[in-house]
């Protein structure tokens, strides 16, 4: 009977535990979605935006992805060949390429959001898209 009811209490304790983490999680949401933003910057479609995220990508990604961006050179990292997108797993699209920058994309890519302002990751973005299959590319001055 003391068995049974030990076990009642630790189940109940369990679930309390769940809900509790729920709730957090649940609270702590707006923090998160505040710092992904809606939609993408018109900066990652800029020509001009392209050729600033040049020199950003160069200082800060071209160690794992090379200057190219193919990352065939690296022996450290199996680092993913941003002039191919189809071979991407975090997504395609301008948003996700800026998620991965900002927040890093899985175990080997770090995230840049101490390091880089947005409007930069922005600028790196319109880079990577410009390295990219022609139909991608920013075509706004
Ligand atoms: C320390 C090495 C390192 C640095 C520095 C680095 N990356 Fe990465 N990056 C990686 C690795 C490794 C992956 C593959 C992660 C995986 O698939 O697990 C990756 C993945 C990515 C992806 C996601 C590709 C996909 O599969 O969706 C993008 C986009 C990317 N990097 C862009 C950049 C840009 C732009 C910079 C510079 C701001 C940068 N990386 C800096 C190592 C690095």
């Amino acid at each position: 009977m003391v068995l049974v009811n030990n076990n009642r209490t630790y189940t109940l304790r369990r679930q309390g535990f769940r809900l509790l983490m729920l709730i957090l999680l649940f609270l702590c949401q707006p923090l998160l979605a505040q710092e992904m933003p809606a939609e993408a910057d018109p900066l990652a479609f800029s020509k001009a935006a392209a050729v600033r995220g040049k020199s950003y990508y160069l200082i800060n990604c071209q160690q794992c992805h090379d200057a190219d961006g193919r990352a065939l050179a690296n022996i450290d990292f199996i680092a993913a060949d941003l002039t191919a997108p189809d071979t991407w797993y975090y997504g395609t699209t301008p948003l996700h390429v800026f998620r991965s920058i900002k927040y890093g994309a899985g175990l080997e890519m770090p995230p840049f959001k101490d390091s880089l302002e947005d409007e930069t990751i922005w600028q790196i973005v319109a880079h990577v898209f410009n390295i990219g299959p022609k139909e991608n590319r920013p075509t706004q001055e």
